[in-house]
């Protein structure tokens, strides 16, 4: 494709896979920019598809859009992404790609065998939290984050 041709948003929802409303959304965070054609309707040049490509891989990996508009803030709107860029932005990524890995293994182990399961044990399932004792010490999946204090 014609890097210098100018796109609608439309074109740009087919060519990348993403919604119209999520092309939008994008706009408004900065993510991505358009300009006006003479009836006031957007354009994005070509090179935007490059941007959404990297967006939706690091969403895909669970990098969040505010750490993308880090990332991408870095260079010029509707830059041409390069192969150093692209290097830069990967590698900063990689360390909390790396971690979230872990956590999930982690997870995944803790929860080996009680997928499929059903027993909810009180001595052995990791889900388990009989009235709601674990609440009291904090927010979220406790036995499983590896935070919970009593243990029973
Ligand atoms: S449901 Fe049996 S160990 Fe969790």
């Amino acid at each position: 494709m014609d890097s210098s041709r100018s796109l609608t948003v439309g074109e740009v929802a087919k060519r990348s896979g993403i919604a119209v409303s999520t092309l939008h959304f994008y706009e408004s965070k900065g993510l991505i920019a358009s300009t006006r054609s003479a009836g006031n309707q957007r354009r994005f040049p070509a090179l935007v598809l490059r941007t959404l490509a990297i967006i939706k891989v690091a969403q895909r990996t669970g990098i969040g859009l505010e750490e993308i508009k880090k990332a991408i803030g870095k260079y010029p709107p509707n830059s041409k992404v390069t192969a150093a860029q692209w290097r830069e932005m990967s590698s900063a990524w990689r360390d909390d790609l790396n971690a979230r890995i872990r956590t999930l293994e982690a997870l995944r182990d803790s929860l080996d065998n009680c997928i499929g399961c059903g027993c909810l044990s009180l001595d052995d399932c990791p889900l388990r939290n009989p009235d709601d004792a674990l609440g009291k010490e904090g927010p979220g999946p406790r036995i499983l984050e590896g935070k919970a204090i009593q243990r029973r």
